[in-house]
């Protein structure tokens, strides 16, 4: 494919990107948006592939690469449980972090092509931040990763002096970057390009390690941040502009997710990435915490009785819900309670379930509603007037401690406030905490009640008991 068609194609292939995101940004459009999105990889894939440059390196590995990552993907995907989702994510963002490492020391000893004067600083420095942010992305990924799928504990690691450990990191990355600019030849560069690469993966190691609790899914978007910023430097070290545009698509879509999550979790960005959460005096406080009083258990058949007498039904489904694999029997429950004029509503946290968008994804799949499906926002101001709080597996994100104990590892949370229902209930399969780690005193208000088991088998019963 000649030069200038390649150009158009990679036009076309960006604005079908910047298509598929706005499609993304609604459930409603999103399946547009995914096919957008599938359309421009395609196009980009076979553009760069059957290009002048690529081709001439030779088609048998083009292929078996192509084959190679093909499978692996298609394998993931139809392995890959929805809950599983941010770990594959993670380990994904890592393997772009390593390529930006991998095609930044090919870029620095590929002789092919001399750059001399400030040409060749720029490209020196992009070789540099390329594998610096590539770095950091591919090990702090791998511990993320790690963490995500319980490989790794989930307490955060803190080592003494943590934050002088960075700051030293960041000397020494500005003081090998000196000594890199200024090396004569490619031997000369190596080592300290080399340092810089341990200082940046260490670095990843140490973020990652200190970030713990319900920070995890803001660390995440983060890295998927940094892995898009990580792709546009690889795109200036082989002068694609595709790469470019499209790691910064990634770059600052990530960046927004990641303000967005924080601001839902009334976090401080910088406190998240300079970690610790759920240590200190909020963890020991919370770890002292013993339960406090009693919990009221309620059977399937009391629960669809109360739902039965209810006007105001709000539905609050988290992480259970989709283990359980749930949102099918929640979908029928919401139906059979509609039809007898019970007005059924859901809330949703920006963080409830492993990932952005998780409850949203698989109520849209159970075929609920939009129009009932609301943001905490839009639902927070109107628990008040409703009689039943029906929580599905959720813990962290329905917690008063948030609101009401300041010593809490996850005060100014914002949350769901089920508890000022007349009657909420919460369906789990014991007393267990949830991701943050910290106890739930909703379980033991006098207007709560405890429904026990798995999500499913319950909604079942319910469900059973409302038709009967
Ligand atoms: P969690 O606080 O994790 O609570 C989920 C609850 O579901 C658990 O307490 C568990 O209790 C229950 N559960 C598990 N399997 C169940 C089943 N089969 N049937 C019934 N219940 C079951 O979840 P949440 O309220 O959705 O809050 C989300 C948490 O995850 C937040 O802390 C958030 O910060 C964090 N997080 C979110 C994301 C994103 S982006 N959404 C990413 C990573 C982490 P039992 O074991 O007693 O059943």
């Amino acid at each position: 494919m000649a030069d200038n068609l390649v150009t158009v194609a990679y036009l076309g292939a960006t604005i079908l990107f910047i298509l598929s995101l706005g499609g993304l940004s609604h459930p409603e459009s999103s399946r547009r948006g995914n096919l957008y999105g599938i359309v421009g990889m395609t196009i980009a894939v076979l553009a760069t592939v059957s290009g002048p440059r690529v081709l001439a390196a030779g088609l048998p590995w083009i292929v078996a690469a192509l084959v190679a990552g093909g499978s692996v993907g298609l394998y993931a995907a139809k392995k890959v449980q929805m809950t599983q989702m941010p770990e594959l994510v993670a380990i994904m963002h890592s393997l772009v972090g390593l390529a930006a490492c991998l095609v930044g020391f090919a870029s620095y000893v590929d002789t092919s092509i001399v750059f001399t004067g400030a040409e060749k600083t720029i490209h020196e420095v992009e070789i540099y931040l390329g594998i610096l942010i590539g770095a950091v992305t591919f090990s702090g990924s791998v511990i993320a990763f790690g963490k995500l799928s319980a490989r790794i504990g989930g307490k955060p690691v803190l080592l003494p002096g943590r934050h002088w450990l960075n700051l030293a990191g960041l000397l020494g990355v500005i003081w090998f970057g000196a000594r890199f600019l200024q090396a004569h030849d490619v031997q000369d560069g190596l080592v300290p390009l080399i340092v810089m690469t341990v200082i940046a993966l260490l670095f990843g190691v140490h973020m990652v390690m200190a970030i713990g609790g319900a920070d995890m899914p803001v660390v995440v978007s983060m890295l998927n941040s940094y892995s898009g910023w990580a792709a546009a430097a690889t795109g200036f070290m082989l002068s694609n502009d595709l790469l470019i545009v499209t790691g910064a698509l990634v770059g600052s879509s990530g960046a927004i997710l990641s303000y967005i999550m924080c601001r839902a979790m009334n976090r401080n960005f910088v406190s998240v990435i300079a970690g610790g959460f759920g240590t200190g005096e909020g963890a020991a406080a919370a770890a002292g915490a013993q339960p406090a009083g009693e919990v009221t258990a309620i059977s399937a058949a009391e629960t669809a009785e109360l739902l039965r007498g209810a006007s105001n039904v709000v539905i609050v489904p988290g992480y259970g819900m989709a283990v359980a694999q749930a949102q099918h029997a929640v979908y029928e429950i919401t139906k059979q309670l509609r039809e007898q004029d019970v007005n059924v509503r859901f809330g949703i946290h920006p963080v409830a379930g492993r990932m952005p968008g998780h409850m949203n994804v698989l109520l849209a799949e159970a075929r609920v509603p939009y129009d009932i499906v609301l943001e905490m926002d839009e639902i927070n101001g109107d628990f008040p007037d409703t009689d039943v709080a029906m929580v599905i597996g959720a813990n962290d994100i329905v917690n008063p401690a948030a609101q009401e104990d300041p010593t809490s590892p996850i005060a100014g949370m914002p949350v769901l406030e089920v508890w000022k229902a007349k009657t909420s209930v919460v369906m789990k399969r014991s007393m267990a905490s949830g991701y943050a780690g910290v106890d739930n005193p909703l379980f033991y208000k006098d207007n709560n009640r405890m429904l026990f088991g798995d999500a499913k088998k319950m909604l079942d019963e319910v469900l059973a008991a409302l038709k009967g």
